[in-house]
C-alpha cells in the first residue's frame, strides 16, 4: 500500500500525469527511512533533512512533523514487513512544461519496501568498492531525486561486481553512490565534513555520535584520495545499508582484505543503539 497525494492505495492502482515535474525535471526532493518493529528510525533527523531539501529547492513543505509521522505510521501499518524502508517523495506538482515555478500543488507520494539488514556472510566477508570522479553537482547536501549522475556512477559499481563507487572531487573523498563513507587511518576514524557536496547523512551522524560516546578515536576533516587508498580500514553507512566494512577497492585490498577492528565495534554498538533507541520507543533525535 502506499500514499499518493491524500489517499491510500495499492501500488499497482497509483498513477501519475506524464506532466508532473518530477517526471519531466526531476523536479523533486526525497528521503528514505528505515523502520524498524514498525517504529520509524531517527524520524526528526530525516524530517529535519526533508525541510533542509525542500528549502534547497524553493518548495513549501506540505505537511508538519506531526501530519508527516501520521501518515507514515498509516502507511507502516498497512504494509506487512515489521522491518521497512519508507520512501518519501515530493515533487513541484504537474504543470504545462515551463522551466518557471507554477502555482500548483505538490505531488506527495511514500512507498513502503521490505527492509533487510546486510547478510551476515557480507558483513564477515565485506564488500567491494571502486572509485569514481564526482562529477555531480554542488548541491549534494540536497536530497534531490534527480538522481543520474548517481544512477551513473553505481553502474561503474555494478559493472565491475562491486557494490558501491566512491567518490573524489579534487583529490578529496566526498561519499558514495548512495552512502557515507569513513576511512581509518593510523588508528583514527575519518569523516568527511559536512558540506555542500555531500549528504548530511543520518547514520554518519549515528556514527560519529556512537564513536564520541565509545572512546573511538576520530577526527572530522578532509580525506586526500591518497588517504582513502592507504586507509586501514573503509566503512561505508546508510539508512538502509547500516554500516558495513569496504574490504576492496577498485584492484587493491583495504587493509588485510577483511573488516577491521573499527568496523566491529561500531556495528556492535550500531546494532545495540538500534534496539535500545527502538525499545524507548517516543524517545526521537
Ligand atoms: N541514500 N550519501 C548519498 C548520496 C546517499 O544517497 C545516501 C543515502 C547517504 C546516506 O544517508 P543516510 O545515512 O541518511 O541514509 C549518503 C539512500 C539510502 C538512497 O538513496 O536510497
Amino acid at each position: 500500500m502506499i500514499y499518493l497525494n491524500g489517499k491510500f492505495m495499492p501500488i499497482e492502482e497509483a498513477c501519475i500525469p506524464v506532466l508532473d515535474r518530477g517526471f519531466i525535471f526531476g523536479d523533486g526532493v526525497y528521503e528514505v527511512i528505515p523502520v524498524y518493529s514498525r517504529k520509524p528510525f531517527r524520524l526528526t533527523k530525516h524530517l529535519r533533512r526533508l525541510q533542509h531539501s525542500l528549502e534547497g529547492i524553493r518548495l513549501t513543505n506540505p505537511h508538519s512533523n506531526a501530519e508527516w509521522q501520521h501518515l507514515l505510521e498509516q502507511v507502516i501499518v498497512q504494509n506487512d514487513e515489521n522491518d521497512q524502508s519508507l520512501y518519501l517523495h515530493i515533487t513541484r506538482g504537474v504543470a504545462k512544461r515551463d522551466h518557471a515555478f507554477p502555482s500548483v500543488p505538490p505531488t506527495v507520494m511514500i512507498l513502503s519496501n521490505p527492509l533487510s539488514s546486510p547478510s551476515v556472510s557480507l558483513l564477515a566477508s565485506g564488500v567491494p568498492a571502486v572509485t569514481a570522479i564526482d562529477n555531480r553537482w554542488i548541491r549534494c547536501d540536497i536530497k534531490s531525486i534527480s538522481l543520474l549522475p548517481n544512477v551513473l556512477l553505481r553502474q561503474l559499481a555494478v559493472d565491475a561486481n562491486a557494490a558501491e563507487t566512491i567518490l573524489i572531487r579534487d583529490g578529496y573523498l566526498t561519499e558514495g553512490s548512495a552512502s557515507s563513507i569513513f576511512v581509518v587511518k593510523d588508528q583514527v576514524l575519518l569523516a568527511p565534513p559536512q558540506s555542500h557536496l555531500i549528504l548530511p547523512g543520518v547514520t554518519y551522524e549515528v556514527v560519529l555520535e556512537l564513536a564520541a560516546a565509545h572512546n573511538i578515536a576520530h577526527e572530522v576533516r578532509e580525506v586526500t584520495e591518497e588517504e582513502l587508498r592507504s586507509a586501514e580500514e573503509v566503512l561505508l553507512t546508510s539508512s538502509t545499508k547500516e554500516i558495513m566494512a569496504v574490504t576492496r577497492l577498485d584492484d587493491q585490498l583495504v587493509g588485510n582484505g577483511k573488516p577491521g577492528r573499527f568496523f566491529a565495534k561500531l556495528h556492535q554498538h550500531y546494532q545495540h543503539y538500534k534496539e535500545t533507541y527502538m525499545r524507548a520507543g517516543s524517545v526521537d533525535k
